[in-house]
């Protein structure tokens, strides 16, 4: 049974910016669904990388959103907006947040929920909103990757890399990632990769023209951006398209040569998932809904959790995030 929600909770928030000596655990009052939304009692709220750089003040929460960092949860519907017909009270769901997740009690949008998959715990269900929103709607809808075709993931062992690995491999194509040791490289192609690279030890592009005759695959999610876009143009076959979704290697180049956009009929497109629009992202959730879901609840496919911390931890969990040793996703457990 759904519990009654109370006055006040536990939240993780920053004060100020900066390392993870900024993430404070305080108390607040409890948050209200407005129409069309839900509150949910949160088991697990994952980590996104996003997270680190909103604590570092270089991504800040959308206008009108809460400062409390956090884009995803699993837990109970605990209350019910007005005009919500589903998910209903006591649903275990598991949803996208603009923000707000870290945190025993988080409001999210009922069109942004999805049902626990049968083959998970509610906990790891916490794992799944961002990097499934994320990998569906840039590698399926808008990087339109089909079957018989080829990919290529960099970060391959991120939270990102782990999802996209198995989308990708699901959806039939053939799959590559890069990583940045042996290790990463193991769980790559454990989870399903074709073949893994370790861009430390060899060049991507040289190694992906090696494995693919000189061909190039049909559709790379890139999260690199400058250092990589040369590299990446190379990479593609004729008709490939780049979907850029971060730019942990800079946004600027110099010196770049597009003509391969020309002579390969290239697409190179990008999108970032936080500010699209509520539509945007309900639809997205009604294509995972349809494709991805029924994957997830036969245990084909899940997220895999590396670490979980509790409230208390916080700190640690974005130390390990930031050391980047993690093999996939990192969870905070409200003890719910
Ligand atoms: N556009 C969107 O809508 C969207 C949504 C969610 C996340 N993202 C982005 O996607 C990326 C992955 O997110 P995530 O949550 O999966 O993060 P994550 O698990 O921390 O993965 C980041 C991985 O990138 C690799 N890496 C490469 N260059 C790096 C660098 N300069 N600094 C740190 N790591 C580097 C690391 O593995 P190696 O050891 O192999 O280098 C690391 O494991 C992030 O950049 C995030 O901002 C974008």
């Amino acid at each position: 049974m759904p519990v009654n929600p109370p006055e006040t909770m536990r939240q993780l928030r920053y004060d100020g910016a900066g390392g993870p000596e900024v993430i404070k655990l305080e108390t607040a009052p409890v948050p209200r669904p407005g129409p069309g939304q839900v509150l949910i009692e949160v088991v697990a709220a994952g980590i996104n990388r996003p997270d680190l750089m909103q604590r570092q003040g270089k991504y800040p929460p959308p206008k009108g959103a809460t400062d409390v960092p956090g884009l995803e949860v699993s837990g109970r519907v605990v209350a019910l907006g007005e005009g919500v017909d589903a998910p209903a009270l006591g649903d275990e769901v598991c949803a996208l947040v603009i923000s707000g997740g870290y945190a025993e009690f988080a409001v999210a949008e009922a069109g942004q929920c999805l049902p626990k998959p049968k083959a998970l715990s509610l906990t790891d269900a916490g794992g799944i909103p961002e990097t499934f929103f994320t990998v569906y709607s840039n590698v399926i809808q808008r990087g339109r990757l089909a079957a018989g075709e080829s990919f290529l993931v960099h970060g391959g062992s991120s939270g990102i890399g782990s999802t996209a690995i198995q989308i990708a491999k699901a959806q039939g194509a053939k799959v590559f990632a890069t990583a940045g040791s042996a290790e990463k490289c193991r769980f790559c192609e454990e989870l399903g990769a074709d073949h893994a690279i370790n861009y430390r030890e060899a060049d991507f592009a040289e190694e992906i023209a090696r494995l693919t005759e000189g061909r190039g695959v049909d559709v790379i999610l890139d999260m690199i951006g400058a250092s990589y876009l040369q590299r990446n143009l190379a990479s593609l076959a004729v008709e490939g398209r780049l979907v850029l979704i971060a730019l942990m290697g800079g946004y600027k180049v110099d010196g770049l040569n597009i003509t391969p956009v020309m002579l390969k009929r290239l697409t190179f497109t990008g999108a970032t998932l936080r500010p699209r629009p509520k539509a945007d992202k309900a639809e997205i959730a009604q294509g995972l809904a349809r494709d991805v879901w029924p994957k997830l609840d036969a245990g084909e496919i899940r997220p895999v959790i590396h670490a979980t911390f509790g409230f208390e931890e916080a700190r640690k969990a974005h130390e390990l995030m930031e050391s980047s040793a993690h093999l996939g996703k990192i969870l905070l457990l409200t003890g719910r």
